[in-house]
């Protein structure tokens, strides 16, 4: 196996620098093939012809009945009305001004694009653009596209398009319809340099490579990013000094903050959208994988490795160590923190650290969602095994040596008390 290991790593290596060298970032696999496209639009899948029940869906519904009237403002549309009924808080905004999405004419430095989220749902809002982009998070499905065109006349009506998946489905986002977050250099226009792409980006890639393109607010003391530099010039000057444009706070030096609800790119927003949008994808992927084998065989057995490579993305175990404290926007850590499910020492899988790791008890707060909850049950019962031999020291294998006795014990406890369907060998 450590053969094979090495051989892939070397061969994933050469294919690296062949993709940079034909201007294609390559993309890492989580395992053997994770990265090849999936037949979602075909019989077993069906992801077109089958109805979507996101938060996104579900709002229409309540549009649909009279049960909601969202609220146009002469600043910002319809946005903080749909936010707020989709309990988006205006916190977690991100800007994100590279032109790498599908309104890339109208973002730019001087106008980014605004990135709002929840565990349900995406939102994607460029000032002086009339639509609204939004994913929504289906757990049959993964991510389903939607527009708002708010010029529109009379009631808006969320579109679902799956003209989206051009980019939203491919390598990039496990094979399956899904979501994106990449880092790149970009000239003084935010038009990319396709050879220092980083894809994708979550929870293990280094904070040196994070957030080209992206406007970061938030301090990080003397660990470097790639975010608020725009153009070559930039880039060149934080080699030379180090965090040159980093621990910013203010961002007017860039843009009028005006245009936006909030004038932040939270810091802790970005590594937990990183982590969460990656966790998306991998859920999406292995449910995908899992109805795929029921179907033909009855069984998932053979879906050993896809199953041990989506334990270590939730116990976080190739995650990148923090050498100095993260500190963010408050507001969104407080929001963020408060829909943690808490256990009878007040402990949740919510609570971050962010002085040497992201959360205190580092497993997935992703497993107690709905994406999660709605996979095939014989897969969720194998994930569930897996990672009861690895909380209870079953499986002694290297792989999870960085989680010390305590912190599993720690996890255990917590999901042994907050998560509802564990199978009975966990109570025993
Ligand atoms: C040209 C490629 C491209 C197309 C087409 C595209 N996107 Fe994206 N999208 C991106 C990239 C790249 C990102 C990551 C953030 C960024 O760079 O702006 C992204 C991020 C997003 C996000 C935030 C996080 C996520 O991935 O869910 C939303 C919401 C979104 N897109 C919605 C849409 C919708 C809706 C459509 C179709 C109407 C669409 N996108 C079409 C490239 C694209």
């Amino acid at each position: 196996m450590k053969g094979f290991h090495q051989w892939w790593l070397r061969a994933y290596g050469w294919t690296g620098l062949a993709a940079g060298l034909l201007g294609i970032a390559a993309v890492r696999a989580d395992f053997q093939g994770s990265t090849h496209l999936m037949p979602y639009d075909e019989d077993t899948l069906g992801y077109g012809k089958t109805a979507d029940t996101s938060a996104i869906a579900r709002l229409q519904e309540r549009i649909d009945r009279g049960e909601v009237t969202l609220r146009k403002d002469g600043r910002f549309g319809y946005l903080l009305s749909i936010l707020d009924e989709l309990k988006v808080p205006k916190a977690s905004q991100m800007l994100v001004f590279s032109k790498t999405s599908f309104q890339r004419e109208r973002i730019g430095p001087a106008n980014p694009r605004a990135l709002y989220y929840n565990e349900g749902v995406y939102v994607g809002y460029v000032p002086g653009s009339h639509i609204l982009e939004f994913t929504g998070v289906d757990p049959k499905l993964g991510a389903v596209f939607y527009t708002l065109d708010q010029e529109v006349a009379g009631k808006p009506k969320f579109v679902r398009t799956d003209n989206c998946t051009e980019c939203h489905a491919s390598a990039r986002t496990m094979g399956v319809p899904g979501h994106l977050v990449r880092s790149f250099q970009t000239d003084d226009n935010g038009m990319v340099d396709l050879l220092t792409g980083v894809d994708p980006v979550n929870h293990r890639t280094a904070l040196a490579d994070r957030w080209g393109g992206w406007y970061v607010t938030g301090h990080h003391g003397g660990q470097t990013h790639r975010g608020n530099l725009v153009g070559k010039a930039a880039f060149a000057k934080q080699e030379k000094e180090p965090n040159h444009l980093g621990n910013l706070t203010d961002l007017a030096r860039f843009f009028d903050p005006a245009k936006y609800p909030v004038p932040t790119s939270d810091i802790v927003a970005l590594m937990v959208l990183e982590h969460q949008q990656h966790g998306h994808n991998f859920i999406t992927r292995v449910g995908y994988e899992a109805r795929v084998h029921l179907s033909a065989y009855g069984h998932v057995n053979y879906l050993r490795n896809a199953v041990d490579s989506i334990v270590k993305y939730l116990l976080f175990v190739d995650e990148v160590p923090l050498t100095d404290e993260i500190r963010g926007n408050p507001e969104f850590t407080r929001q963020f923190e408060k829909l943690g499910r808490c256990d009878s020492k007040g402990r949740s899988l919510r609570q971050l650290d962010l002085k040497t790791r992201m959360f205190r008890y580092p497993c997935s707060f992703l497993i107690q969602g709905e994406a999660f909850a709605g996979l095939p049950e014989p897969l969720r019962q194998r994930i569930y095994q897996r990672l009861h031999d690895v909380l209870t020291g079953k499986d002694t294998a290297e792989t999870w040596k960085r989680l010390t006795p305590e912190v599993r014990r720690e996890i255990l406890e917590i999901l042994l008390e907050t998560q509802p369907d564990l199978p009975p060998t966990w109570k025993s």
